[in-house]
């Protein structure tokens, strides 16, 4: 259990969202905080380990995708999350065997996980930054990111279950432009974000009190709010969608409901 190794510094007396996913997706690497929290949000989203799934599933669904139906084979992943099942590079070198992968996420726990186990096949190569979202130039400037993807050649850059930890939409929408831009033409970005556009009022209002309360740090986004990440970007097949619904590989009715999800998720191609 985590219990017996934190690495020095972690703070594990609030909840991490790094490690609250891991509680929801059946993992061991969380702290009673973060138990605490998941558990709280559960009550009042009790479907959310079906969605911390979905959206799982929509992360390995788009690599897919990028890496055979778009042929990319170099990825930028920030909000990394701890390594699980079907990582990044595990999906797209079954495709691409000399796929690489360049890891970024601010939690070092997750910088513990991913350098002994985010590991590449010989032909390709994955690299882990610890580095934070909200400081996209750090990301872009640092000496190992240019070393390990060719800036020449198209790029998929996940950002898959971690805009909503944005909260000031300037600032989100400022950091994934900055990103698109330093990015080849031919680029495509996957994204998804906690919504409450299905939920109903009263687990609307529950939700939002208890992030006004900081009882919750992930910040719904409108459909419209998150279309503003693809702003100049052509989005790919059906748009924007419930995270469930973005080629489903699943028949329709047995799908989970929007609501039950609460995610929207979409992939956009820079022209
Ligand atoms: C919910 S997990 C998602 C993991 C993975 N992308 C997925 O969808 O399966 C969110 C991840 O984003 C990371 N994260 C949150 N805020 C971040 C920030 N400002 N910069 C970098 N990573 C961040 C957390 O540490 C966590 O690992």
């Amino acid at each position: 259990m985590a219990e017996e190794f934190a690495p020095p510094g972690l703070d594990t007396s609030t909840s991490h969202p790094a490690r609250r996913y891991n509680y929801w997706l059946g993992g061991k690497d969380h702290f009673p905080a973060d138990r605490a929290s998941g558990d709280l949000i559960e009550s009042v989203h009790p479907t959310v380990r079906l969605s911390v799934r979905e959206n799982r599933a929509f992360l390995q669904r788009s690599v897919r995708f990028l890496a055979s139906e778009a042929g990319i084979d170099q990825f930028l992943d920030i909000g990394t999350g701890l390594p699980t099942a079907d990582n990044v590079h595990e999906v797209a070198q079954r495709i691409h065997p000399h796929t690489r992968v360049v890891y970024v996420d601010n939690d070092p726990m997750v910088g513990v996980h991913a350098r002994a186990l985010l590991t590449s096949n010989p032909e390709g190569r994955t690299v882990y930054l610890q580095e934070d979202l909200r400081s996209p130039g750090a990301i872009l400037g640092n000496p190992q990111l240019k070393e390990t993807l060719d800036f020449g050649r198209p790029i998929g850059l996940m950002l898959v279950a971690v805009l909503h930890f944005l909260p000031d939409h300037a600032q989100a929408t400022a950091v994934v432009r900055e990103l698109v831009d330093a990015l080849p033409s031919g680029s495509y970005l996957a994204a998804t974000n906690f919504t409450l556009d299905h939920s109903s009022p009263r687990l609307a209002a529950v939700a939002r009190q208890m992030i006004e309360q900081g009882r919750s740090d992930a910040h719904p986004r409108t459909k419209k709010e998150f279309g503003d990440f693809f702003t100049g970007l052509g989005l790919i097949g059906p748009g924007i969608v419930p995270v469930a619904d973005w080629f489903p590989e699943v028949p329709d009715d047995e799908r989970p409901t929007p609501e039950q999800i609460g995610i929207y998720a979409a992939v956009g191609r820079k022209p």
